[in-house]
C-alpha cells in the first residue's frame, strides 16, 4: 500500500477554498494534474468528461458538491435554499446515468438537508449553518464509509485468491475508481501487503483505455506485477491458463444480481464461463440497487462516437460519410448466472442472488 502513498487522493473536499480536488483522470498517466472544481458546471462537466470517473469515486464527488454548492449559494431564504437544493441535485444527477452511486449519494444528501430544513429556526442563518454543518459531517460520512467498504473488500476477496495466482480485470474498479484501495484492486493490494505473489492482467478497455491509462498504471506503480493486454486478449490468456481469476467492479447491480460494469465486462464473463474460471464482481452496497429488478432496466450510458474513430489517433481511424455510424455503449450488463460471486463490504454473495442482495439491502 506504501508505494500507492506517492498518487494524491482521486477526489478532495478543499473547504477553506469551497472547492473539490480531483486528479485530472484524462491526463493519467501521463501527468497527475490535480483540477480545483467549484460550480455546479464545472462539476458537472468534470463528471461526463471522465475527469473524475468510477462508481464510488462519482457518488464521493457528488456528496461534496450537493454539500459545496449550498456553502456558496446565494439563496436569501429557506424556500429559495430548497429551491436550489432540488435543481442542484437534478443537474448532477443527469451528467451520467449509470452508475447508481450518482444518484445514492446526491439522495442521501438531500435527505440530509431536508431532515435539518423540516426544524423550525429563529432566523434563517441558523437554518443555513444547521444544513451546512449537517452536510458536512454527511459528505466526509460517505468518503469514509467508501474508504472503509473498500478496504473489507479486500479483505473478503483476498480469500478468493491463492498465493501465485493470475488474476484478470477490466476498466478500472481500482484506487482511482475510488478514494482509496479500489474494489476490484483492493485484494490485490492486501495480497501485496501480505507478501502474496500475484500477477495482474489489465484488458486495456477500448474505447477509453481505463485499464491501460489508469488500472495498469496505479497496480505497477504500486509493484505488483503488471501486464497490459488487449481487449481481444483475454481469450488467449484464458487459455494458455495465465488466468485463475477474475475481478471487476461495478456501476449498478440488479436485485436479481445483473450487473452492469464497463463495455466488455460481460464478454469476459463468458470467456471466464468458458474455460471455467471463476469470475467475482466486487460491489460496495452503495453500488447495490434493489430498486431495479433486474439487468434489463439499467439505463445504458451512449458515448460520442469520436471516442471510437478519433479520440487516440493522429487521424480519423474510420470512414466519415453518411452511411456510417458508431456503436458506443459506455457498459454492459453481465448476466448473474455468469457471476461466481459477488464481493461486498458485507461478505461474498453466492446464487441465488435475490435472496443474498436483499439480505444485504435491507
Ligand atoms: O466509465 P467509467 O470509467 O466511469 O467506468 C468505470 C467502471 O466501469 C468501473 O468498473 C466501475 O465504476 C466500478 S469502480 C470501483
Amino acid at each position: 500500500m506504501t508505494r500507492t502513498a506517492q498518487i494524491p487522493d482521486t477526489v478532495a473536499l478543499d473547504d477553506e477554498n469551497d472547492s473539490i480536488v480531483i486528479i485530472d483522470q484524462t491526463k493519467l498517466p501521463g501527468r497527475i494534474e490535480m483540477k480545483s472544481l467549484k460550480t455546479a458546471q464545472e462539476i458537472y462537466e468534470a463528471i461526463k468528461r471522465l475527469e473524475v470517473r468510477g462508481a464510488p469515486a462519482i457518488g464521493v464527488t457528488a456528496g461534496f458538491a450537493l454539500y459545496l454548492l449550498m456553502k456558496t449559494s446565494r439563496a436569501a431564504d429557506r424556500s429559495d435554499l430548497t429551491g436550489e437544493l432540488h435543481e442542484s441535485v437534478r443537474y448532477l444527477n443527469s451528467s451520467r446515468p449509470t452508475a447508481v452511486n450518482l444518484s445514492w449519494a446526491l439522495n442521501r444528501m438531500k435527505a440530509c438537508a431536508l431532515q435539518v430544513m423540516s426544524r423550525e429556526f429563529a432566523d434563517f442563518k441558523s437554518l443555513r449553518d444547521e444544513v451546512l454543518s449537517a452536510m458536512h459531517r454527511e459528505c466526509l460520512a460517505i468518503r469514509d464509509e467508501d474508504i472503509a467498504a473498500c478496504r473489507a473488500i479486500g479483505e473478503y476477496g483476498l480469500t478468493l485468491i491463492g498465493n501465485g495466482s493470475g488474476i484478470l480485470t477490466h476498466c478500472n474498479a481500482g484506487r482511482l475508481a475510488t478514494v482509496r484501495y479500489g474494489t476490484a484492486t483492493a485484494p490485490m493490494y492486501l495480497a501485496q501487503e501480505q507478501g502474496m505473489k500475484i500477477h495482474v492482467y489489465c484488458d486495456e478497455t477500448r474505447p477509453l483505455l481505463q485499464g491501460a491509462r489508469l488500472t495498469a498504471y496505479e497496480l505497477s506503480s504500486a509493484g505488483i506485477e503488471t501486464t497490459l493486454a488487449c481487449d481481444n486478449m483475454a481469450s488467449s490468456l484464458m487459455k494458455a491458463g495465465r488466468i485463475h481469476a477474475v475481478f471487476v467492479g461495478c456501476d449498478r447491480v440488479a436485485a436479481n444480481g445483473d450487473a452492469a460494469n464497463k463495455i466488455g465486462t460481460s464478454g469476459v464473463a463468458i470467456l471466464a464461463r468458458h474455460y471455467g474460471i471463476p469470475f467475482y464482481v466486487c460491489a460496495p452496497l452503495t453500488t447495490i440497487d434493489p430498486a431495479t429488478p433486474t439487468g434489463e432496466q439499467i439505463v445504458i450510458e451512449q458515448r460520442d462516437p469520436s471516442e471510437v474513430t478519433d479520440l487516440w489517433y493522429r487521424e480519423r481511424m474510420a470512414p466519415d460519410n453518411e452511411s456510417f455510424s458508431v456503436y458506443n455503449p459506455a457498459f454492459d450488463v453481465t448476466d448473474h448466472t455468469l457471476i461466481t460471486a459477488i464481493i461486498t463490504p458485507a461478505g461474498i454473495l453466492r446464487p441465488p442472488y435475490t435472496e443474498a442482495i436483499a439480505a444485504v439491502s435491507k
